[in-house]
């Protein structure tokens, strides 16, 4: 096993059956700027996809949204077939009308389209684990809900899960199908899932949570964090991506990058260990900032 490896993160398995290292990639920063077009830097971009199997990241985090399809377009030049066994997410349920525009859109019919335009531009007969971006309140939940277990019936996804939700919502859709991760922001100073994040413990439902690297002003210099980090050699960032996978076994970060050597920096983070008295100081100190913001 290479030095830095994602392998150190510890594994889980999607659904029960689909195993990963728990620290995976966000596909989301390697489209263009408000994540809209092509990469500034497109040989950059395949580069960082390309060094993830060598590094052990074998989780990758993508929508049909983010370019639109530029992100499932670039995965599929640099990783396709996937022989290093990825295992790719993708998404549905956003459409875009513009840099950083972002509108629901939960119609069966729509559904279905993207989930066939994301098996192709991924170059898949089924999606690993297709989530829904968000439920659309202009449509019935159970219509969106009945659309992904027909999808899933029909073999076209293998797993379906849900992003930015409550728990009502996870249980609301369980009576549909099987809820297989929990996709909502989560990071050090961002605690507002913590409900979400018990109950999909309880219930070995993965939980993705995105913007992990965040720390807000509990990055500053001076900081516990940046004391901390300091004392581990490490940037803050680091320590706060430890932090989150110290907090659940089904904790599955997905810090995003376009660039090789971020992505390294990334995965060296869990070769860092936090004492219990790191992480507990750390607990304290996000949640006070959470709740003072
Ligand atoms: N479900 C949802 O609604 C939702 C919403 C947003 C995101 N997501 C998913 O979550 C993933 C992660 O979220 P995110 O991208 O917002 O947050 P993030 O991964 O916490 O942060 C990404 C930002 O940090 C920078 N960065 C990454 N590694 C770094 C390093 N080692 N040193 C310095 N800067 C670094 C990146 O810029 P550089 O490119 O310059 O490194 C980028 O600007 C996305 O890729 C996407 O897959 C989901």
């Amino acid at each position: 096993m290479s030095a830095l490896n994602a392998a150190q993160s510890g594994t889980f398995k999607i659904g029960g059956d689909l195993q990963v290292n728990r620290l995976g990639f966000g596909a989301m920063r390697v489209t263009g700027r408000g994540i809209w077009g092509e990469p500034a830097d497109h040989a950059e971009s395949i580069r960082t996809l390309k060094r993830l199997p060598e590094l052990g990241v074998n989780f990758i985090d993508t929508a049909d949204s983010y370019g639109p399809d530029v992100s499932e377009w670039l995965i599929k030049e640099a990783l396709h077939p996937y022989s290093h066994g990825s295992v790719i997410a993708t998404k549905g349920g956003l459409t875009r009308h513009g840099p950083d525009i972002w509108l629901p859109l939960g119609r069966p019919e729509y559904l279905i389209q993207q989930v066939h335009k994301s098996l192709r531009n991924l170059g898949v007969e089924q999606i690993d684990l297709w989530q829904l971006h968000r439920i659309d309140p202009k449509v019935p939940a159970g219509e969106q809900f009945d659309t992904i277990k027909s999808l899933q019936a029909a073999g076209l996804i293998r797993h379906a899960g849900l992003s930015e939700v409550s728990v009502a919502d996870i249980q609301a859709a369980s009576k549909y199908f099987k809820v297989a991760t929990v996709q909502n922001r989560y990071n050090l100073v961002d605690r507002t899932s913590e409900d979400v994040l018990d109950y999909a413990e309880k219930h070995n439902i993965g939980f993705i949570p995105w913007y992990p690297l965040a720390a807000g002003d509990l990055a500053k210099p001076g900081s516990l964090l940046d004391t901390i980090a300091r004392k581990h050699n490490a940037a803050p960032s680091q320590i706060a991506l430890d932090w989150v996978l110290k907090r659940s076994p089904v904790m599955l970060p997905i810090p995003g990058t376009s660039k090789v050597k971020h992505l390294e920096e990334n995965v060296a983070a869990v070769g860092i260990t936090l004492s219990e008295e790191e992480f507990t100081a750390l607990d304290a100190e996000g949640r006070k900032l959470f709740k003072a913001a």
